[in-house]
């Protein structure tokens, strides 16, 4: 190669360059470079269509970069979407520089990088973003076996359940005083179709009584955080001495009116003699100077028999 043809090739290219570089500063298509998602929701993909002046779109292409599979084309007002994938402003159309798109169940093998090309009456321009997918733990659900009844003194298992971690979690048993009951639960992880993961969570309270009967579980991802939490009560069958309390309301009054009656006497006997024996004594310290104050207090009182008068004195 001469100087002069390298110089030539060098001239061209650069004037390429500049071509291209014109051409894109007429519509830029702009997008927000990285996306994050969540496991089983929406995902936005941001593009926008920049303009110096009013543009009307032609094309619209979203694929992803690393399968090439067109997920939503809109080519000169006809829409070829594939399920799960539109754009994200409801009623989009070719004047709509927003041409977003969305993801509406987000799975996990929708992380990578997606690119976008937009096709204007005046350019055209293409973006790549890319899309990252996190999953979480959902809120346990509980149950125990036996489910409702459940004799006091018996052994109940209960279970704790959890999907969509993305690592192997843990699961971890409290009563509802707060104590760690986890070192007698079993816990067993399973990897599910999506490359999640699901928990099951074992644990049996044994000889289950009517003083604890709220447990909780708490799952926490890989990291230790915790991504969700539940309560359980366990259903006791109602207790005998509950039920003895209940018959006895309902029978009649009968049943505590007797002791009632006979304690009530007791006291009212007790207190009678007490107050006899009283007066018997004061009346016996009086005895030498004072018969006739004697005699006035038992007329005041008025309530001793003349044989007790007599005897007293
Ligand atoms: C662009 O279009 C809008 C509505 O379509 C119109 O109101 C506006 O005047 C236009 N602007 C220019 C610079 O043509
Ligand atoms: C594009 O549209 C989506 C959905 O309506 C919206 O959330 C987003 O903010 C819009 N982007 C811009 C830059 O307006
Ligand atoms: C939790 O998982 C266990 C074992 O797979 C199952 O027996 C139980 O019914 C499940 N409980 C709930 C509430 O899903
Ligand atoms: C069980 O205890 C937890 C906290 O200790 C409480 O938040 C929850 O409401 C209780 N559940 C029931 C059913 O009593
Ligand atoms: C509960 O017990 C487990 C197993 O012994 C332990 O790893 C965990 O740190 C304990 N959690 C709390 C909050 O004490």
């Amino acid at each position: 190669m001469t100087l002069a043809t390298t110089f030539l090739f060098f001239a061209i290219h650069l004037a390429c360059i500049r071509a291209g570089n014109s051409s894109e500063k007429f519509i830029k298509l702009e997008c927000k470079e990285e996306h994050h998602g969540v496991y089983g929701q929406q995902s936005l993909l941001q593009c926008n269509v920049k303009a110096v002046e009013n543009v009307t779109i032609v094309i619209v292409t979203w694929k992803r970069v690393e399968a090439d599979t067109l997920l939503l084309e809109y080519n000169q007002d006809e829409f070829h979407p594939t399920p799960g994938f539109t754009f994200a402003e409801p009623s989009w159309n070719k004047n709509n520089m927003n041409v977003s798109l969305l993801l509406t169940k987000t799975k996990m093998a929708d992380k990578g990088m997606y690119e976008c090309m937009v096709t204007t009456d005046r350019g055209d321009d293409t973006a790549t973003t890319s899309l990252s997918v996190t999953a979480k733990y959902i809120t346990p659900t509980m149950s125990s076996i036996p489910e409702t009844n459940i004799k006091e003194n018996t052994d109940v298992t209960i279970f704790c359940n959890s999907t969509g971690g993305q690592q192997r979690g843990l699961i971890w048993w409290f009563d509802q005083d707060g104590y760690n009951w986890t070192r007698s639960a079993e816990l067993v992880a399973k990897e599910t179709d999506d490359g999640l993961f699901s928990l099951s969570s074992k644990f049996t309270v044994q000889k289950a009584t009517s003083s604890f009967t709220n447990y909780t579980c708490k799952v926490l991802n890989s990291n230790g955080a915790e991504e969700g939490v539940a309560s359980f009560e366990i259903q006791l069958a109602p207790q005998v001495s509950e039920i003895n309390a209940e018959h006895l309301d309902s029978d009649s009054t009968t049943h505590w009116l007797a002791p009632v009656v006979v304690i009530g006497s007791l006291v009212i006997g007790l207190l009678a003699a007490l107050l006899l024996f009283k007066r018997r004594s004061a009346r016996r310290d009086h005895q030498p100077d004072t018969r006739h104050d004697g005699d006035v207090e038992a007329e005041g009182l008025n309530s001793d028999s003349p044989q007790d008068q007599r005897d007293s004195l």
